[in-house]
């Protein structure tokens, strides 16, 4: 696929960060950049990187998408803040929930829903409002993989399944660590000064909660998977998984309230074990931890009845549910 994969044993992180910056800076030149800042490791590596080679010239904007984590725009700035890095926050979150109303097939949301608005509209937007001729974005080996081998539709792969970014949205993309896969990233994170909040952060999809909802994406679906998701992020973040998420199901199904029928929405709990994402097992939970999981989101989350752990591996499951 033309990319060859620095590996975590081959990765000298020093030279690494030297190289990178160099070549940014040769890349650039005298011009602007905007980079898509979304609070996670990949991203934040570029930032670090971009930022270290660029200074100014640098423009760094989080997109608030509507889809995000609870309090994720205010965390990433302060994050960033405290690095010396200025962050600025765009509300793009009408967009997205416009593009998404009614899509419910899984690539269509990925492709209409969130790639054709970051691409075409929102960073296409910045680019014109700041002259700028490059976008920095955190693709890393494994989105091209997947991509390249057809398994799911990464958000931010573009020229290894044909498309140029240039011709298509009138920037030039830069990707600094396209041959690195997430151990690898995390190792130049460390390097680069990401506290370890950042640098050993669980995975988070760039299609954000999107990919978490099944079937159509609204403010309300979202606001549900989100407030489980504060949950299961409270309750398994001491597990040392590779990550854990909540799914929210399309079907609805019948539960019971004090003495009344509810008809009410179905969370999934997945949480995985594995090194690099391309393939993972679910992790062995106590029991005691599952059904504290179920008692919080149902009490907790309005309108949830029901609460279910995955215990397939992946393949054939992916990590995601969208
Ligand atoms: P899947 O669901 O394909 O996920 O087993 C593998 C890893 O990638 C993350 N993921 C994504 N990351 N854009 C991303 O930047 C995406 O479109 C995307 N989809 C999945 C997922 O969270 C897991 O860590």
């Amino acid at each position: 696929m033309g990319i060859k994969e620095i590996t975590l044993e081959a990765l000298d992180t020093e030279k690494f960060i030297a190289d990178q910056v160099a070549k940014i800076k040769a890349e650039v030149g005298d011009a602007v950049a905007i980079n898509a800042l979304s609070g996670g490791v990949d991203s934040a590596v570029v930032t670090m990187l971009a930022h270290q080679a660029l200074g100014d010239q640098l423009k760094t904007y989080f997109v608030e998408n509507g889809l995000m984590r609870q309090g994720e725009p205010e965390y990433v700035v302060g994050v960033f803040a405290d690095l010396g890095v200025p962050v600025e926050i765009i509300d793009a979150q009408d967009k997205f929930f416009a593009a998404l109303k009614g899509v419910t097939d899984p690539e269509e949301k990925r492709e209409q829903g969130i790639t054709q608005v970051f691409y075409k509209d929102v960073f296409a937007q910045l680019v014109k409002e700041t002259g700028a001729t490059v976008l920095f974005q955190g693709t890393n080996y494994t989105d091209v993989e997947e991509t390249a081998a057809g398994v799911k539709r990464q958000h931010n792969v573009f020229e290894q399944i044909g498309i140029d970014p240039e011709a298509a949205f009138g920037y030039k993309v830069l990707e600094p660590i396209v041959e690195l896969r997430k151990p690898a990233v995390r190792a130049v994170a460390r390097a680069v000064g990401l506290p370890p909040e950042i640098s050993e952060r669980p995975p988070f999809p760039g299609p954000a909660l999107c990919a978490r909802v099944i079937g159509e994406v609204t403010r309300e679906r979202i606001a549900t998977v989100r407030e489980a998701t504060v949950i299961v992020e409270e309750e398994l973040q001491d597990t040392g998984a590779f990550q854990y998420l909540a799914v929210l199901h399309d079907d609805r199904v019948t539960g019971l309230r004090g003495t009344k029928r509810d008809f009410g929405s179905q969370i999934e709990v997945r949480c995985w074990e594995s090194t690099d994402a391309v393939a993972a097992e679910p992790s062995e939970l106590p029991f005691a931890t599952l059904r504290k999981l179920a008692d919080r989101i149902t009490t907790e989350v309005p309108g949830v009845v029901s609460v279910t752990y995955s215990v397939t591996s992946k393949p054939p499951s992916c990590i995601e549910a969208v």
